[in-house]
Protein backbone atom coordinates (compact mmCIF):
# COMPACT_ATOMS: atom_id res chain seq x y z
CA UNK A 1 0.00 0.00 0.00
CA UNK A 2 1.55 3.36 -0.84
CA UNK A 3 2.47 5.97 1.51
CA UNK A 4 -0.90 8.25 0.45
CA UNK A 5 -3.12 5.40 1.07
CA UNK A 6 -1.62 4.62 4.51
CA UNK A 7 -2.18 8.59 5.76
CA UNK A 8 -5.56 8.58 3.91
CA UNK A 9 -6.64 5.23 5.73
CA UNK A 10 -4.87 6.79 9.11
CA UNK A 11 -6.74 9.79 8.69
CA UNK A 12 -10.35 8.24 7.64
CA UNK A 13 -9.55 6.00 11.27
CA UNK A 14 -8.77 9.00 12.92
CA UNK A 15 -11.92 10.71 11.68
CA UNK A 16 -14.19 7.67 12.82
CA UNK A 17 -12.61 7.30 16.02
CA UNK A 18 -13.25 11.31 17.21
CA UNK A 19 -16.83 10.98 15.11
CA UNK A 20 -17.56 8.10 17.36
CA UNK A 21 -16.09 9.59 20.60
CA UNK A 22 -18.17 12.50 19.65
CA UNK A 23 -21.68 10.38 19.11
CA UNK A 24 -20.68 9.20 22.48
CA UNK A 25 -20.34 11.84 24.71
CA UNK A 26 -22.40 14.44 23.18
CA UNK A 27 -24.95 14.16 25.83
CA UNK A 28 -23.10 14.02 28.72
CA UNK A 29 -22.89 17.15 31.15
CA UNK A 30 -19.08 18.05 32.68
CA UNK A 31 -19.48 15.45 35.53
CA UNK A 32 -19.33 12.48 32.78
CA UNK A 33 -23.29 11.92 32.97
CA UNK A 34 -25.49 11.06 30.00
CA UNK A 35 -28.89 12.08 29.50
CA UNK A 36 -30.77 9.75 31.37
CA UNK A 37 -28.74 9.67 34.22
CA UNK A 38 -29.75 13.26 35.01
CA UNK A 39 -33.46 12.78 34.14
CA UNK A 40 -36.92 12.32 35.85
CA UNK A 41 -38.31 9.27 34.01
CA UNK A 42 -42.26 9.48 34.12
CA UNK A 43 -44.47 5.79 33.40
CA UNK A 44 -47.80 6.83 31.69
CA UNK A 45 -50.38 4.15 31.37
CA UNK A 46 -51.98 6.13 27.43
CA UNK A 47 -55.62 4.06 28.65
CA UNK A 48 -55.86 6.65 31.67
CA UNK A 49 -53.85 9.78 31.35
CA UNK A 50 -55.70 12.38 29.28
CA UNK A 51 -58.83 11.88 26.92
CA UNK A 52 -58.41 14.09 23.96
CA UNK A 53 -61.50 12.92 22.30
CA UNK A 54 -63.81 12.23 24.86
CA UNK A 55 -64.36 8.18 24.75
CA UNK A 56 -63.48 7.36 28.12
CA UNK A 57 -60.41 6.30 26.72
CA UNK A 58 -56.58 8.31 27.01
CA UNK A 59 -54.66 8.58 23.69
CA UNK A 60 -51.69 10.33 22.38
CA UNK A 61 -53.02 13.83 21.73
CA UNK A 62 -54.27 14.00 25.24
CA UNK A 63 -50.75 13.22 26.19
CA UNK A 64 -49.39 16.30 24.00
CA UNK A 65 -51.95 18.67 26.07
CA UNK A 66 -50.08 17.68 28.79
CA UNK A 67 -46.67 18.28 27.46
CA UNK A 68 -46.65 21.52 29.85
CA UNK A 69 -47.32 19.81 33.07
CA UNK A 70 -44.80 17.55 32.79
CA UNK A 71 -42.53 20.33 32.00
CA UNK A 72 -43.45 22.18 35.25
CA UNK A 73 -43.28 18.65 37.26
CA UNK A 74 -39.56 18.64 36.37
CA UNK A 75 -40.02 14.97 34.04
CA UNK A 76 -37.28 14.95 31.06
CA UNK A 77 -38.70 11.32 29.64
CA UNK A 78 -42.27 9.82 29.51
CA UNK A 79 -42.02 5.77 29.24
CA UNK A 80 -45.49 5.26 27.29
CA UNK A 81 -46.84 1.74 27.70
CA UNK A 82 -47.64 0.44 24.83
CA UNK A 83 -49.70 2.36 22.19
CA UNK A 84 -49.49 -0.08 19.55
CA UNK A 85 -52.15 -1.88 17.17
CA UNK A 86 -53.91 -4.73 19.56
CA UNK A 87 -56.52 -6.27 20.34
CA UNK A 88 -56.29 -5.37 23.84
CA UNK A 89 -56.02 -8.77 26.08
CA UNK A 90 -53.73 -7.16 27.63
CA UNK A 91 -54.17 -3.47 27.62
CA UNK A 92 -51.65 -3.42 25.10
CA UNK A 93 -49.39 -5.61 25.91
CA UNK A 94 -50.41 -8.22 23.04
CA UNK A 95 -48.82 -6.81 20.72
CA UNK A 96 -50.41 -7.06 16.33
CA UNK A 97 -48.31 -4.67 14.91
CA UNK A 98 -45.12 -3.50 16.35
CA UNK A 99 -44.91 -0.35 13.55
CA UNK A 100 -47.75 1.53 14.42
CA UNK A 101 -50.35 2.91 16.16
CA UNK A 102 -53.36 1.85 17.90
CA UNK A 103 -55.82 3.74 16.03
CA UNK A 104 -58.11 3.92 20.03
CA UNK A 105 -55.00 6.45 20.76
CA UNK A 106 -54.23 8.01 17.45
CA UNK A 107 -52.15 7.62 14.35
CA UNK A 108 -48.24 7.68 13.66
CA UNK A 109 -49.01 11.54 12.47
CA UNK A 110 -50.09 12.20 16.23
CA UNK A 111 -46.77 10.47 17.48
CA UNK A 112 -44.85 12.90 15.42
CA UNK A 113 -46.41 15.82 16.92
CA UNK A 114 -46.39 14.17 19.70
CA UNK A 115 -42.58 13.94 20.08
CA UNK A 116 -41.85 17.73 18.72
CA UNK A 117 -43.81 19.02 21.38
CA UNK A 118 -41.80 17.18 23.62
CA UNK A 119 -38.85 18.25 21.87
CA UNK A 120 -40.16 21.87 23.02
CA UNK A 121 -40.75 21.38 26.24
CA UNK A 122 -37.81 18.92 26.87
CA UNK A 123 -39.48 16.08 27.03
CA UNK A 124 -38.33 12.63 25.78
CA UNK A 125 -40.17 9.88 24.98
CA UNK A 126 -39.71 6.09 25.32
CA UNK A 127 -41.18 3.37 24.14
CA UNK A 128 -42.24 0.11 25.62
CA UNK A 129 -41.12 -2.71 23.81
CA UNK A 130 -43.02 -6.17 24.14
CA UNK A 131 -40.00 -7.85 23.32
CA UNK A 132 -40.95 -11.29 24.79
CA UNK A 133 -44.11 -12.20 22.75
CA UNK A 134 -46.47 -10.74 20.14
CA UNK A 135 -50.24 -10.38 19.93
CA UNK A 136 -52.23 -14.23 18.45
CA UNK A 137 -53.91 -11.78 15.98
CA UNK A 138 -50.12 -10.53 14.40
CA UNK A 139 -49.72 -11.49 10.97
CA UNK A 140 -46.61 -13.33 12.22
CA UNK A 141 -48.58 -15.59 14.56
CA UNK A 142 -51.16 -15.94 12.34
CA UNK A 143 -48.70 -17.10 9.51
CA UNK A 144 -47.35 -19.06 12.00
CA UNK A 145 -49.98 -21.61 13.10
CA UNK A 146 -51.34 -21.49 9.53
CA UNK A 147 -49.89 -24.81 8.86
CA UNK A 148 -45.78 -26.90 10.30
CA UNK A 149 -44.50 -25.54 7.13
CA UNK A 150 -45.67 -21.82 7.07
CA UNK A 151 -42.49 -19.29 6.89
CA UNK A 152 -43.21 -18.46 10.38
CA UNK A 153 -43.63 -21.79 11.68
CA UNK A 154 -40.37 -21.26 13.63
CA UNK A 155 -40.97 -17.85 14.83
CA UNK A 156 -43.17 -19.11 17.88
CA UNK A 157 -42.53 -21.99 20.11
CA UNK A 158 -44.22 -24.80 18.66
CA UNK A 159 -43.81 -28.44 20.20
CA UNK A 160 -45.73 -31.82 20.47
CA UNK A 161 -47.61 -32.79 23.14
CA UNK A 162 -46.44 -35.81 25.66
CA UNK A 163 -49.52 -37.62 24.57
CA UNK A 164 -53.06 -37.30 23.65
CA UNK A 165 -54.22 -34.10 26.05
CA UNK A 166 -50.74 -33.86 27.55
CA UNK A 167 -48.80 -30.58 27.17
CA UNK A 168 -45.20 -30.68 26.53
CA UNK A 169 -44.06 -29.92 30.10
CA UNK A 170 -45.28 -28.65 33.40
CA UNK A 171 -44.41 -24.85 32.65
CA UNK A 172 -46.71 -22.67 33.86
CA UNK A 173 -48.41 -19.27 32.49
CA UNK A 174 -47.85 -16.94 35.01
CA UNK A 175 -51.46 -15.60 34.38
CA UNK A 176 -52.75 -19.01 34.98
CA UNK A 177 -52.95 -22.65 33.92
CA UNK A 178 -50.91 -24.69 31.61
CA UNK A 179 -48.06 -22.57 29.22
CA UNK A 180 -48.81 -24.20 26.35
CA UNK A 181 -51.99 -24.36 23.95
CA UNK A 182 -53.17 -26.95 22.11
CA UNK A 183 -53.29 -26.14 18.26
CA UNK A 184 -56.26 -28.27 16.72
CA UNK A 185 -55.53 -27.76 13.23
CA UNK A 186 -51.52 -28.43 13.07
CA UNK A 187 -51.74 -30.82 16.19
CA UNK A 188 -48.89 -29.15 18.25
CA UNK A 189 -49.01 -27.04 21.33
CA UNK A 190 -47.45 -23.61 21.01
CA UNK A 191 -45.71 -21.97 24.30
CA UNK A 192 -47.17 -18.44 25.88
CA UNK A 193 -45.59 -17.18 29.22
CA UNK A 194 -48.48 -14.71 29.74
CA UNK A 195 -51.60 -15.27 27.94
CA UNK A 196 -52.58 -17.78 25.26
CA UNK A 197 -53.72 -14.32 23.35
CA UNK A 198 -49.85 -13.64 23.74
CA UNK A 199 -47.16 -16.53 22.33
CA UNK A 200 -43.59 -16.19 22.89
CA UNK A 201 -41.63 -15.17 19.96
CA UNK A 202 -38.84 -17.45 19.23
CA UNK A 203 -35.56 -15.43 20.05
CA UNK A 204 -33.58 -18.64 18.69
CA UNK A 205 -34.54 -17.67 15.11
CA UNK A 206 -32.24 -14.76 13.82
CA UNK A 207 -35.05 -13.84 11.39
CA UNK A 208 -37.24 -13.22 14.77
CA UNK A 209 -33.77 -11.28 16.15
CA UNK A 210 -33.39 -8.96 13.24
CA UNK A 211 -37.12 -8.25 12.76
CA UNK A 212 -37.19 -7.08 16.57
CA UNK A 213 -33.57 -5.14 16.07
CA UNK A 214 -35.08 -3.27 12.90
CA UNK A 215 -38.24 -2.79 15.09
CA UNK A 216 -36.16 -0.35 17.38
CA UNK A 217 -33.87 1.17 14.76
CA UNK A 218 -37.28 2.17 12.87
CA UNK A 219 -38.31 4.67 16.43
CA UNK A 220 -35.23 6.10 17.03
CA UNK A 221 -35.42 7.18 13.80
CA UNK A 222 -38.69 8.34 14.61
CA UNK A 223 -37.51 10.43 17.50
CA UNK A 224 -37.70 8.20 20.75
CA UNK A 225 -35.00 8.42 23.08
CA UNK A 226 -35.30 4.93 24.21
CA UNK A 227 -37.16 1.91 25.24
CA UNK A 228 -38.51 -0.08 28.22
CA UNK A 229 -37.84 -3.75 27.40
CA UNK A 230 -40.80 -5.39 28.89
CA UNK A 231 -40.53 -8.90 30.42
CA UNK A 232 -36.98 -9.42 29.14
CA UNK A 233 -36.56 -12.30 31.98
CA UNK A 234 -38.39 -14.64 29.88
CA UNK A 235 -36.70 -14.41 26.41
CA UNK A 236 -35.24 -17.68 26.51
CA UNK A 237 -36.79 -21.13 27.44
CA UNK A 238 -34.61 -24.18 27.56
CA UNK A 239 -34.96 -26.03 24.38
CA UNK A 240 -34.74 -29.60 26.39
CA UNK A 241 -38.13 -28.53 27.77
CA UNK A 242 -36.93 -29.31 31.13
CA UNK A 243 -39.66 -29.84 33.43
CA UNK A 244 -39.05 -27.38 36.60
CA UNK A 245 -39.16 -28.31 40.02
CA UNK A 246 -42.26 -28.09 41.86
CA UNK A 247 -42.49 -25.95 45.47
CA UNK A 248 -45.09 -26.47 47.76
CA UNK A 249 -48.41 -24.79 47.63
CA UNK A 250 -50.23 -23.07 45.28
CA UNK A 251 -50.12 -19.66 43.59
CA UNK A 252 -52.93 -16.59 43.24
CA UNK A 253 -54.52 -18.59 40.28
CA UNK A 254 -54.55 -21.83 42.36
CA UNK A 255 -52.02 -23.56 40.03
CA UNK A 256 -49.55 -25.34 41.53
CA UNK A 257 -46.11 -23.15 42.82
CA UNK A 258 -43.09 -23.85 40.45
CA UNK A 259 -39.05 -22.61 40.63
CA UNK A 260 -38.61 -21.35 36.96
CA UNK A 261 -35.09 -22.17 36.35
CA UNK A 262 -36.23 -23.43 32.75
CA UNK A 263 -37.58 -20.87 31.28
CA UNK A 264 -36.47 -17.83 32.95
CA UNK A 265 -33.67 -15.77 33.13
CA UNK A 266 -31.63 -18.22 30.72
CA UNK A 267 -27.87 -16.53 29.87
CA UNK A 268 -28.85 -16.13 26.31
CA UNK A 269 -30.58 -13.36 27.14
CA UNK A 270 -27.39 -11.11 27.75
CA UNK A 271 -26.50 -11.48 23.80
CA UNK A 272 -29.46 -10.60 22.82
CA UNK A 273 -29.46 -7.40 25.06
CA UNK A 274 -25.68 -6.42 23.81
CA UNK A 275 -27.27 -6.44 20.29
CA UNK A 276 -30.35 -3.91 21.52
CA UNK A 277 -27.88 -1.82 22.93
CA UNK A 278 -25.50 -1.98 19.74
CA UNK A 279 -28.44 -0.49 17.94
CA UNK A 280 -29.89 1.80 20.73
CA UNK A 281 -26.28 3.33 20.85
CA UNK A 282 -26.14 4.74 17.66
CA UNK A 283 -28.82 6.88 18.45
CA UNK A 284 -27.61 7.79 22.13
CA UNK A 285 -30.95 6.10 23.23
CA UNK A 286 -31.58 4.28 26.62
CA UNK A 287 -32.78 0.92 27.81
CA UNK A 288 -34.64 0.43 30.59
CA UNK A 289 -35.39 -3.09 31.77
CA UNK A 290 -38.23 -4.90 33.30
CA UNK A 291 -36.07 -6.92 35.55
CA UNK A 292 -37.58 -8.65 38.40
CA UNK A 293 -34.01 -9.83 40.06
CA UNK A 294 -34.13 -11.58 43.39
CA UNK A 295 -30.02 -10.67 44.34
CA UNK A 296 -27.92 -7.89 43.58
CA UNK A 297 -26.06 -10.54 41.26
CA UNK A 298 -29.02 -10.84 38.64
CA UNK A 299 -29.20 -7.05 39.03
CA UNK A 300 -25.34 -6.85 38.02
CA UNK A 301 -25.66 -9.07 35.44
CA UNK A 302 -27.98 -7.09 33.23
CA UNK A 303 -25.50 -3.85 33.26
CA UNK A 304 -23.45 -6.25 30.95
CA UNK A 305 -20.11 -7.37 31.91
CA UNK A 306 -18.55 -3.95 30.12
CA UNK A 307 -21.48 -1.97 30.69
CA UNK A 308 -22.68 -3.03 27.40
CA UNK A 309 -26.30 -4.21 28.15
CA UNK A 310 -29.00 -2.39 29.85
CA UNK A 311 -28.24 0.61 30.78
CA UNK A 312 -31.64 1.41 33.51
CA UNK A 313 -32.28 -2.39 34.56
CA UNK A 314 -34.94 -1.52 37.09
CA UNK A 315 -34.20 -2.10 40.43
CA UNK A 316 -37.50 -4.26 41.73
CA UNK A 317 -36.51 -5.26 44.95
CA UNK A 318 -36.39 -2.07 45.74
CA UNK A 319 -40.59 -2.16 45.55
CA UNK A 320 -40.25 -4.71 48.04
CA UNK A 321 -39.36 -2.81 51.25
CA UNK A 322 -43.20 -2.26 51.04
CA UNK A 323 -43.09 -0.31 54.54
CA UNK A 324 -41.40 2.34 55.95
CA UNK A 325 -38.36 0.80 57.10
CA UNK A 326 -34.90 2.85 57.57
CA UNK A 327 -32.75 0.09 57.92
CA UNK A 328 -34.35 -1.92 54.92
CA UNK A 329 -34.44 0.94 52.77
CA UNK A 330 -30.70 1.65 53.78
CA UNK A 331 -29.75 -1.93 52.83
CA UNK A 332 -31.45 -1.90 49.52
CA UNK A 333 -30.01 1.43 48.20
CA UNK A 334 -26.29 0.49 49.66
CA UNK A 335 -26.76 -3.46 47.98
CA UNK A 336 -27.60 -1.57 44.00
CA UNK A 337 -24.83 0.84 44.80
CA UNK A 338 -22.31 -2.25 45.64
CA UNK A 339 -23.73 -3.53 41.78
CA UNK A 340 -21.78 -0.87 40.00
CA UNK A 341 -23.88 0.29 37.64
CA UNK A 342 -26.38 3.67 37.79
CA UNK A 343 -29.51 3.01 39.95
CA UNK A 344 -32.69 3.04 38.73
CA UNK A 345 -35.50 3.76 41.47
CA UNK A 346 -38.93 3.01 41.19
CA UNK A 347 -41.98 2.79 43.43
CA UNK A 348 -45.00 2.36 41.36
CA UNK A 349 -46.02 1.57 38.01
CA UNK A 350 -49.19 -0.56 36.08
CA UNK A 351 -48.21 -3.92 37.97
CA UNK A 352 -48.20 -3.07 41.52
CA UNK A 353 -50.40 -1.27 43.76
CA UNK A 354 -49.86 2.31 44.28
CA UNK A 355 -46.95 3.62 46.69
CA UNK A 356 -49.69 5.84 47.98
CA UNK A 357 -51.31 2.83 49.83
CA UNK A 358 -48.19 0.31 50.01
CA UNK A 359 -46.77 2.81 52.46
CA UNK A 360 -49.57 4.26 53.79
CA UNK A 361 -50.71 3.40 57.36
CA UNK A 362 -53.83 4.85 56.59
CA UNK A 363 -54.10 8.12 58.56
CA UNK A 364 -50.76 9.60 57.14
CA UNK A 365 -50.89 8.87 53.79
CA UNK A 366 -50.58 12.91 52.78
CA UNK A 367 -47.25 12.78 54.80
CA UNK A 368 -46.18 9.28 53.71
CA UNK A 369 -46.36 9.93 50.18
CA UNK A 370 -44.77 13.31 50.26
CA UNK A 371 -41.74 11.77 52.51
CA UNK A 372 -41.33 9.24 49.96
CA UNK A 373 -40.89 11.42 46.43
CA UNK A 374 -38.75 13.63 48.09
CA UNK A 375 -36.65 10.43 49.37
CA UNK A 376 -36.22 8.41 46.39
CA UNK A 377 -36.17 11.43 43.51
CA UNK A 378 -33.04 12.46 45.49
CA UNK A 379 -31.08 9.51 45.60
CA UNK A 380 -28.48 8.77 43.81
CA UNK A 381 -29.41 7.21 40.32
CA UNK A 382 -32.81 7.76 37.74
CA UNK A 383 -35.62 7.64 39.43
CA UNK A 384 -39.29 6.44 37.48
CA UNK A 385 -42.27 8.18 38.83
CA UNK A 386 -45.51 6.39 38.00
CA UNK A 387 -48.44 8.78 36.62
CA UNK A 388 -50.34 9.77 39.82
CA UNK A 389 -48.07 9.43 41.78
CA UNK A 390 -47.14 12.85 42.49
CA UNK A 391 -50.60 14.01 43.55
CA UNK A 392 -50.98 11.12 46.18
CA UNK A 393 -53.33 8.86 43.59
CA UNK A 394 -54.40 5.99 45.44
CA UNK A 395 -55.50 2.33 44.38
CA UNK A 396 -59.37 2.12 43.31
CA UNK A 397 -59.97 -1.73 43.24
CA UNK A 398 -62.85 -3.31 42.19
CA UNK A 399 -65.19 -4.81 44.68
CA UNK A 400 -67.04 -7.11 42.84
CA UNK A 401 -65.86 -9.74 39.90
CA UNK A 402 -67.79 -8.67 37.22
CA UNK A 403 -66.22 -5.04 37.30
CA UNK A 404 -63.02 -6.40 36.74
CA UNK A 405 -61.33 -5.50 33.10
CA UNK A 406 -57.64 -7.43 33.88
CA UNK A 407 -58.24 -10.46 33.08
CA UNK A 408 -55.90 -12.40 35.83
CA UNK A 409 -58.59 -10.41 38.08
CA UNK A 410 -61.31 -12.50 37.05
CA UNK A 411 -59.62 -16.41 36.88
CA UNK A 412 -58.05 -15.51 39.75
CA UNK A 413 -60.85 -13.78 41.36
CA UNK A 414 -60.83 -13.13 45.35
CA UNK A 415 -56.94 -14.41 45.68
CA UNK A 416 -55.90 -12.25 42.47
CA UNK A 417 -58.11 -9.14 41.80
CA UNK A 418 -55.98 -8.14 38.97
CA UNK A 419 -54.15 -4.61 38.16
CA UNK A 420 -56.94 -2.07 37.49
CA UNK A 421 -57.08 -0.43 40.68
CA UNK A 422 -53.68 1.19 40.07
CA UNK A 423 -54.53 1.68 36.21
CA UNK A 424 -57.49 4.53 36.68
CA UNK A 425 -57.86 7.59 35.52
CA UNK A 426 -55.24 10.17 35.81
CA UNK A 427 -57.08 12.86 38.43
CA UNK A 428 -56.59 16.72 36.80
CA UNK A 429 -58.99 18.63 38.39
CA UNK A 430 -62.21 18.17 41.14
CA UNK A 431 -65.06 18.22 38.21
CA UNK A 432 -66.78 15.17 36.73
CA UNK A 433 -64.34 12.24 35.88
CA UNK A 434 -61.66 14.20 37.76
CA UNK A 435 -61.08 15.92 34.13
CA UNK A 436 -60.04 13.50 32.51
CA UNK A 437 -62.53 12.45 29.93
CA UNK A 438 -66.20 14.04 29.30
CA UNK A 439 -67.67 10.03 29.06
CA UNK A 440 -67.61 7.78 31.79
CA UNK A 441 -63.86 6.59 31.89
CA UNK A 442 -62.81 2.86 31.00
CA UNK A 443 -62.29 2.69 35.05
CA UNK A 444 -64.01 4.67 37.69
CA UNK A 445 -61.73 7.39 38.96
CA UNK A 446 -61.27 6.65 43.01
CA UNK A 447 -63.62 9.25 45.08
CA UNK A 448 -60.57 10.99 46.68
CA UNK A 449 -60.05 12.86 43.41
CA UNK A 450 -62.74 15.48 44.63
CA UNK A 451 -59.05 16.72 46.79
CA UNK A 452 -56.16 14.86 45.16
CA UNK A 453 -55.94 16.56 41.97
CA UNK A 454 -53.53 18.83 39.99
CA UNK A 455 -55.09 21.55 40.07
CA UNK A 456 -56.61 21.39 43.99
CA UNK A 457 -53.40 20.59 44.94
CA UNK A 458 -51.31 23.24 42.73
CA UNK A 459 -52.76 25.92 44.22
CA UNK A 460 -51.78 24.13 47.95
CA UNK A 461 -48.23 24.82 48.94
CA UNK A 462 -48.44 21.58 51.12
CA UNK A 463 -50.01 19.22 48.64
CA UNK A 464 -48.20 15.64 47.80
CA UNK A 465 -47.57 17.50 44.51
CA UNK A 466 -45.62 20.32 45.48
CA UNK A 467 -43.11 17.83 47.14
CA UNK A 468 -42.58 15.81 43.88
CA UNK A 469 -40.71 18.57 42.57
CA UNK A 470 -37.40 18.95 43.22
CA UNK A 471 -35.29 21.52 42.10
CA UNK A 472 -32.80 21.16 39.12
CA UNK A 473 -30.11 22.68 41.42
CA UNK A 474 -30.89 19.41 44.17
CA UNK A 475 -31.67 16.89 41.38
CA UNK A 476 -28.36 17.72 39.97
CA UNK A 477 -26.56 17.42 43.56
CA UNK A 478 -28.21 14.14 44.45
CA UNK A 479 -27.30 12.65 40.95
CA UNK A 480 -23.31 13.18 41.82
CA UNK A 481 -24.24 11.78 44.80
CA UNK A 482 -24.03 15.30 46.60
CA UNK A 483 -27.10 14.27 49.09
CA UNK A 484 -27.02 11.62 51.52
CA UNK A 485 -29.76 10.48 53.06
CA UNK A 486 -28.97 10.79 56.61
CA UNK A 487 -31.83 8.15 57.50
CA UNK A 488 -35.27 8.36 58.55
CA UNK A 489 -36.08 9.20 62.17
CA UNK A 490 -36.28 7.67 64.70
CA UNK A 491 -33.13 5.57 63.31
CA UNK A 492 -31.70 9.07 61.67
CA UNK A 493 -29.81 11.29 62.87
CA UNK A 494 -32.02 14.32 63.41
CA UNK A 495 -29.70 17.07 64.53
CA UNK A 496 -31.36 19.77 62.78
CA UNK A 497 -28.72 22.13 62.58
CA UNK A 498 -26.19 20.31 61.58
CA UNK A 499 -28.68 19.13 58.23
CA UNK A 500 -29.07 21.45 55.39
CA UNK A 501 -32.23 20.01 54.28
CA UNK A 502 -35.20 17.99 56.03
CA UNK A 503 -38.03 16.42 54.87
CA UNK A 504 -40.94 16.04 56.57
CA UNK A 505 -41.43 16.65 60.41
CA UNK A 506 -42.54 14.10 62.93
CA UNK A 507 -45.61 14.71 64.36
CA UNK A 508 -48.37 12.90 62.08
CA UNK A 509 -45.48 10.34 61.13
CA UNK A 510 -45.60 9.42 64.87
CA UNK A 511 -41.83 10.31 65.62
CA UNK A 512 -40.54 9.58 62.23
CA UNK A 513 -38.79 11.93 59.58
CA UNK A 514 -36.97 11.83 56.28
CA UNK A 515 -33.62 13.70 56.79
CA UNK A 516 -31.74 14.29 53.63
CA UNK A 517 -28.43 16.30 54.33
CA UNK A 518 -25.71 17.73 51.24
CA UNK A 519 -22.31 16.63 51.74
CA UNK A 520 -20.42 19.23 53.61
CA UNK A 521 -18.18 19.59 50.29
CA UNK A 522 -21.08 21.06 48.25
CA UNK A 523 -21.94 24.96 48.26
CA UNK A 524 -24.83 25.30 50.90
CA UNK A 525 -25.52 28.24 48.99
CA UNK A 526 -26.77 26.43 45.34
CA UNK A 527 -29.80 24.10 46.97
CA UNK A 528 -32.97 25.25 47.04
CA UNK A 529 -36.28 23.17 47.28
CA UNK A 530 -39.28 24.23 45.95
CA UNK A 531 -41.25 23.12 48.76
CA UNK A 532 -39.78 26.33 51.11
CA UNK A 533 -41.96 27.37 53.61
CA UNK A 534 -44.07 24.25 54.30
CA UNK A 535 -43.31 22.57 57.61
CA UNK A 536 -42.06 19.23 55.16
CA UNK A 537 -39.03 20.17 53.49
CA UNK A 538 -37.16 22.75 55.64
CA UNK A 539 -33.65 24.17 54.30
CA UNK A 540 -31.43 25.28 57.20
C1 LIG B 1 -45.04 -7.00 31.89
C2 LIG B 1 -46.02 -5.85 31.94
C3 LIG B 1 -47.36 -6.38 32.32
C4 LIG B 1 -47.79 -7.35 31.26
C5 LIG B 1 -46.75 -8.45 31.06
C6 LIG B 1 -47.00 -9.22 29.82
O1 LIG B 1 -44.89 -7.61 33.11
O2 LIG B 1 -45.54 -4.88 32.83
O3 LIG B 1 -48.30 -5.36 32.46
O4 LIG B 1 -49.03 -7.92 31.60
O5 LIG B 1 -45.45 -7.92 30.92
O6 LIG B 1 -46.66 -8.48 28.70
CA1 LIG C 1 -59.71 8.88 23.53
Amino acid sequence: MSKRCLSVLAFLLLLCCSLSIFAQTKSTDAGGHQWWQHAVFYEIYPRSFADSNNDGIGDLKGITSKMGYLHDLGVDAIWISPCFPSPQVDFGYDVSDYENIDPMYGTLADFDHMVAEGKQQGVRIVLDFVVNHSSDKHPWFIDSKSSRTASHRDWYIWRDGKGPGQPPNNWMSTFGGSAWKFDPATKQYYYHYFYAEQPDLNWRNPAVEKAMLDTTGWWYKRGVSGFRLDAVDTLFEDPNLTDNPVLPGTNKQGDPNTDEIHNKKLPEVHEVLKKLRKVADESDAVLIGETWTSNIDELKEYYGSHDNELQMPMDFMFTTVDKLSPPEFRRQIAQVDSAGGWPVFVISNHDKVRSYNRYGDGKNNDAIAKLMGAFYLTLRGTPIMYYGEEIGMENNDPKRKEDVKDPIGRTGWPREIGRDGERTPMQWNSDTNAGFSQKDPWLPVPLTYKTHNVATELKDPNSVRQCHVVSPQLQGESRTGGIEHVGLAPEGNLQPRRQRLCLRQSEDLGGDAAVIRKRPRSDAGTVRSHHRGSDEVIDF
